[in-house]
């Protein structure tokens, strides 16, 4: 069965997209078969990949396309996507409206539907909580919840964790939990102080349970020139700071959900 992944937080440009462009990738470099499920409507998932947006997650959700009609290859060996756009917030307000279940529809949409392929389905999701990201953490095996050391990092964490409790006590989520912090810049007292703050926050917030923090992702021009050139860090290069900074994160998914 495909091990889901969803990629959310409260706060916008955290590095959701990037942070799934780039696992995913780096996951498909392994030789994973991974589709990419692009929740939010702003569609960004697509233009990463250098995939056409389309009605994709609208269709699938409200309009009765099967999976097979709304995923896209993405010129990438075992990497798939299913682009969202605009309408994408349109399918959350017709499901509420016919009164169906928000979870039960992703699930039939993008989770149940696949016959032992693909190995993962990453969620990639728009900065908010509730509607279709509650839904997309509520079937996640693992969450991943990026945080910018730019600003106050735990903003943006702390809404996504309450949310998961609340699936825990709801849906009797048991998922695994990842913190990933990005825009890492050590030269800067700012991002260095945040980072400690929001080891400290998630120790007391998470009281005595392992804290689930990764090694920071650095702020890094090459993820913006990477992303503006339609490319993953990984084809765009390979070699450098930001594609290990990545690849390690694929290596923790990889030991977190097999
Ligand atoms: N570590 C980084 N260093 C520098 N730039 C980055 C980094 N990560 C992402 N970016 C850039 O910052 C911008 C926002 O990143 P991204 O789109 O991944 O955030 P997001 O959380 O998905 O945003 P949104 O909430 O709008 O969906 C993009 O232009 C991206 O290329
Ligand atoms: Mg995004």
């Amino acid at each position: 069965m495909a091990k889901i992944i969803t990629v959310a937080s409260q706060k916008g440009g955290v590095g959701k997209t990037t942070t799934v462009v780039n696992l995913a990738h780096g996951l498909a470099l392994k030789g994973k078969s991974v589709v990419v499920v692009d929740l939010d409507s702003q569609g960004q998932a697509a233009v990463a990949l250098g995939v056409d947006q389309s009605s994709g997650i609208f269709s699938a959700l409200v309009g009765g396309s099967s999976i097979n009609q709304v995923i896209r290859g993405t010129g990438r060996k075992d990497l798939w996507l299913v682009p969202g756009d605009k309408r994408t917030a349109t399918a959350q307000l017709v499901i509420q409206a016919e009164g169906r279940d928000i979870f039960e529809a992703l699930r039939e949409a993008f989770v149940t539907p696949w016959n032992g392929k693909p190995d993962y389905v990453i969620f990639d999701t728009a900065p908010s909580v509730g509607g279709l990201q509650e839904a997309a953490l509520a079937l996640a095996h693992l969450a991943i919840i990026p945080a910018a050391l730019d600003h106050l990092a735990l903003f943006g964490v702390t809404g996504v964790l309450e949310t998961l409790v609340t699936l825990a006590r709801t849906r009797q989520w048991v998922g695994n939990l990842l913190i990933q912090p990005t825009f890492f810049d050590e030269t800067t007292r700012e991002s260095r102080r945040n980072l400690e703050e929001l080891q400290h926050n998630l120790t007391q917030l998470l009281q005595g349970a392992e804290l689930p923090l990764l090694t920071p992702i650095h702020r890094a021009t090459r993820l913006r020139e990477a992303a503006a050139e339609a490319q993953t860090i990984f084809e765009f290069e390979p070699e450098g700071r930001s594609a290990a900074e990545y690849a390690a994160l694929v290596w923790r998914v990889l030991e977190e959900v097999q």
